[in-house]
């Protein structure tokens, strides 16, 4: 499954959930991970970090594959690494559905987004809060989805940063203009106080780590899909 169905003959947008397993507990992961695929989450958000394009260290390909093994969800690998294009060929032979790459950590942002669309994978790019979004108006046709990060992208907790509200509507405003249906998904301060502000801005793939991992599980994930009808 993806965010996009065929609706009368169009392609339309859907709101999807992502739980980022960053929040999770990871003596209990694939527990976890199933608690919020029987809620209803169609997405799995994975943060790939380096200690060097972000100051923090999360974990990679190993924990992918046994993820993948587990799990039906659209795995959503967000790769927060310096010159992403050295592990595309391995984040995709463990199983990846979507991989994401920051427009700041490639040297040549179309030649990595070209190896992830040779994979047959959706492509997307971040952008960090203080990166406009005219950065991606030419690539933008080529890609499935960018990720607006709410918050400096390298830990969870986080508070939301205002005005990446405003550059959801902008990016919206774009997408629009060129007749594209890319997926908008926002990523960092995502709770039930600030879900409807992102919604509202444009936004439908919705991250959420602590949101979703701190209390129950099942009861955060199937409040905040009610949310996002
Ligand atoms: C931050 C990560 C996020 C993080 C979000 O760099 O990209 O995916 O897990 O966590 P919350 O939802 O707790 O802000
Ligand atoms: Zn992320």
């Amino acid at each position: 499954m993806r965010c996009k169905e065929v609706v009368c003959g169009e392609v339309d947008v859907m709101n999807c959930l992502s739980p980022s397993i960053l929040a999770a507990d990871f003596m209990k992961l694939g527990e976890q991970i199933a608690l919020t695929e029987q809620s209803g989450a169609q997405y799995l958000h994975f943060d790939v970090m380096d200690g060097c394009f972000v100051p923090n260290i999360s974990f990679g390909m190993p924990v992918l594959a046994s993820v993948r093994k587990g799990t039906g969800m659209m795995l959503d690998v967000h790769l927060m690494v310096k010159e992403p294009a050295r592990f595309i060929p391995d984040v995709a032979d463990c199983g990846a559905d979507i991989i994401t790459v920051h427009a700041e950590a490639c040297t040549d942002l179309n030649a990595t987004v070209d190896l992830i669309k040779e994979r047959e994978l959706l492509a997307g790019v971040a952008l960090n809060p203080a990166t406009p979004i005219s950065q991606l108006s030419y690539i933008l046709p080529k890609i499935d989805m960018v990720l607006i990060m709410t918050v400096s992208p390298g830990m969870g907790g986080q508070k939301l940063i205002p005005y990446t509200l405003d550059k959801v509507r902008d990016l919206k405003a774009l997408i629009a203009q060129k007749g594209l249906k890319t997926d908008i998904e926002v990523d960092g301060g995502i709770n039930f106080k600030t879900l409807d502000k992102v919604l509202e801005a444009g936004a439908n793939i919705i991250v959420a780590g602590s949101a979703i991992f701190s209390g129950d599980i099942e009861e955060n994930t199937k409040r905040m899909l009610e949310m996002m009808k």
